[in-house]
């Protein structure tokens, strides 16, 4: 069952409690929120406040991605605002072993979140500590972007790692996804998908979900 993870970054957050309402019509599996300071990536969003409001509004899961530096230091304050899955750049983590360890004990699904530019063996040592894998297909700080090709072999190489171990760890993707790219992803083993400007800026978002799946 491929999952659908629309990512708030390209909501109306003037009205984001009625786009929040929304994704539960539209029939989301998951809400994206994306975190993001300034240094790690060049872009500034909302923090564990916003996670804390949005929490009551909505009964599906809040995937949080930290693109921060040294994410483990904002774990606690995102699990204490309701997150249900806590994803870190291994990029920005001296400690990824210890600080996956922290979120699963916190009693949230756990990921390590690759680049574009990070190989899938970054991710090798550390995958029976992961619920997901998050392959970056776009470079993260912005939405609206054209995903990066070479994502599909990064993925098919993660399915590989996964599957000869005999784990059950998702694999996401995340930037420039659309109906054509979405097939492709699925093809090459992924399970959940994150889209942002195609679902909100979609004239009939509900459609775009649905269509996002594949039929899978
Ligand atoms: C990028 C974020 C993505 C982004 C995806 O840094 O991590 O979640 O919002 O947006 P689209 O789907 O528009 O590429
Ligand atoms: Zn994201």
């Amino acid at each position: 069952m491929i999952k659908i993870a629309p990512s708030i970054l390209s909501a109306d957050f003037a009205n984001l409690g009625r786009d929040i309402d929304a994704l539960t019509e539209w029939n989301a599996d998951w809400i994206h929120f994306d975190v993001m300071d300034g240094h790690f990536v060049p872009n500034l969003t909302f923090g564990p406040p916003v996670c804390a409001a949005v929490r009551p509004r909505t009964k599906l899961p809040i995937d949080v991605h930290l693109m921060v530096d040294e994410p483990s230091r904002f774990v606690p304050w995102f699990q204490k605002a309701g997150a249900d899955s806590i994803t870190i750049h291994v990029e920005a983590e001296r400690h990824l072993h210890r600080a996956l360890q922290q979120i699963r004990e916190g009693g949230c699904k756990a990921g390590v979140v690759l680049n574009p530019g990070t190989p899938a063996i970054a991710a090798k040592e550390v995958l029976p500590y992961c619920d997901l894998v998050l392959v970056m297909s776009v470079n993260p700080g912005f939405g609206g972007q054209t995903f990066i090709p070479e994502s599909l072999e990064k993925i098919a190489e993660l399915r590989r790692m996964i599957d000869d171990r005999g784990l059950t760890t998702d694999i996401q993707v995340d930037g420039g996804i659309n109906p054509e790219t979405a097939e492709r992803c699925i093809d090459a083993g992924a399970t959940v998908l994150v889209a942002g400007s195609a679902v909100f800026h979609a004239a009939d978002p509900k459609d775009m979900i649905r269509q996002l799946r594949c039929g899978r």
